[in-house]
């Protein structure tokens, strides 16, 4: 059946893309996006970009870019700012990440310069590793929310920018539990005026988005929007959120090899992931409360895939470990290991090594920018709340309470492409070949 398709607003003027963070994964896609409009090289990795979305039967041929398929804002119109609480503007951020070759930073230089974060909302009690000077002071969390809001009205109107959106790009906070003081919004802004420690300073920033109609992406395995008085007011104000967890690296290669494994019928007996890397967020991931965080939003992926309860010859008894080390000598570049313990036919075992060499930054950069068109999107489309069909791009995916989270990158990619497919009166792709029984 094909529907007709929603009303979506053009994206006229300019967009402002909001990082709280400026280190490697955000100067990587500032800095990307900038050469890349300049004509130096291609934003590969980035189905807004280079994807393609195929349209009615297989025979028609249809299949255009997603770019053109749905209004996205342009590369043209972005227009990058954030936060920090180091002073570094996004040219000396980047050459301190080292993710990007100096010559290739260079290309952009004067724009990167212009680029000076804003003081940040920050306390070393949620990011134990790290201390910055470049920070706000305020009466109580609120106080400092009240900041944050200001800053963002004045970054749009500094700018003359029609829209925003926020991407977190800043560190892994230490694991917080659901709190009482996040299960509504009154109750919320009340801790926030309390100083309540369930109150993260990664809340502050989407609390603050959220009231000034900002769509806000998680990168981070922190709680922040994964809490009902956020989501509550997200819902309230019309505004789409998004997260957690940029699925990169070694969670990527999980989601693409379990869904394989499970649909040929391999059982599992182990899987053991560890990484080493070397760059300021491994720094943070050395701090056990903060690896918890990463720690969580990692172990769920193969539980969620491979469904033990449906399988339990298979899959009832996993052992599933994952490790990271930090290791200054790697920098960005990580590597991860794995070994995974398989078995086949009368139970026989088997082995599978990965020694993925990746650059974390190079593969996050892409997700930012995809998050921050999509979410615009989703805005001007009228769509807000927990934005489901962008799980493609989340280790921990966010879902209305009582459903379980969609992990399998081929389920998330179709997902992802059928809402876009809804969006324009398309009709949706099921993959079930009904053209046979014509
Ligand atoms: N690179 C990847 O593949 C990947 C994948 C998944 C998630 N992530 C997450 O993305 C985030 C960014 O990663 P990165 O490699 O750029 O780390 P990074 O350490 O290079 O950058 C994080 C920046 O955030 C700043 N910061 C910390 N707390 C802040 C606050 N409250 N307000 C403003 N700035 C703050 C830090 O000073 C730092 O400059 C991390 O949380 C990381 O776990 C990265």
């Amino acid at each position: 059946m094909v529907e007709k398709g929603v009303e979506i607003k053009a994206p006229e003027g300019k967009l402002g893309v909001l990082t709280p963070g400026m280190g490697a994964v955000a100067t990587t896609f500032i800095a990307g996006v900038l050469s890349i409009r300049k004509g130096h090289g291609k934003p590969i990795g980035s189905l807004t970009q280079m994807g393609t979305i195929r349209l009615g039967k297989r025979t028609e041929n249809r299949s255009p870019k997603i770019k053109d398929f749905v209004p996205l804002a342009e590369l043209d119109d972005l227009v990058f700012g954030g936060w920090d609480i180091f002073e570094d503007n996004a040219y000396d951020a980047a050459l301190k990440a080292g993710v990007l070759d100096k010559d290739d930073i260079n290309v952009v230089k004067d724009e990167l310069q212009q680029i000076k974060p804003m003081p940040a909302v920050f306390d070393p009690e949620y990011v134990k590793k790290l201390n910055g000077s470049y920070v706000k002071q305020g009466k109580n969390k609120m106080d400092l929310a009240e900041q944050l809001r200001d800053d963002i009205r004045n970054f749009i109107k500094e700018h003359q920018l029609s829209r925003a959106v926020m991407v977190w790009c800043g560190s892994t906070e230490v694991y917080l539990q659901p709190d009482e003081v996040h299960t509504s919004i009154e109750k919320f802004e009340k801790a926030m005026l309390e100083n309540h420690p369930a109150i993260a300073p990664s809340m502050l920033y989407a609390y603050a988005a959220i009231k000034e109609g900002i769509p806000y992406a998680n990168g981070a395995p922190n709680l922040t929007v994964d809490i009902p008085a956020l989501q509550q007011l997200a819902r309230e104000l019309n505004v789409p959120i998004a997260g957690k967890d940029f699925k990169t690296g070694q969670t990527f290669m999980k989601t693409l090899l379990a869904p394989g494994l499970k649909a040929r019928l391999l059982g599992l007996h182990g899987w053991f992931s560890t990484n080493i890397l070397g760059n300021r967020d491994g720094e943070v991931l050395d701090d056990p409360m903060s690896f918890k965080s990463k720690e969580v939003s990692k172990l769920g992926v193969l539980e969620y895939i491979l469904q033990p309860d449906l399988y339990p010859d298979l899959y009832s008894n996993i052992y599933h470990k994952v490790r990271i080390n930090y290791y200054p000598p790697r920098g960005d570049n990580k590597e991860g290991w794995d070994n995974i313990d398989i078995f086949g036919w009368l139970g026989y075992p088997m082995q599978i090594k990965i020694d993925f060499l990746c650059r974390d930054s190079i593969l996050a950069a892409p997700i930012v920018l995809d998050l921050a068109l999509f979410l615009d999107l989703a805005q001007r489309s009228g769509m807000y709340g927990i934005q489901e069909w962008l799980s493609f791009y989340f280790k921990s995916p966010m879902v209305a309470p009582n459903l379980y989270p969609e992990h399998d990158i081929f389920i998330q990619l179709m997902k992802l492409k059928n809402t876009l497919r809804h969006l324009r009166g398309e009709e949706l792709i099921t993959h079930l070949g009904l053209e046979y029984y014509d």
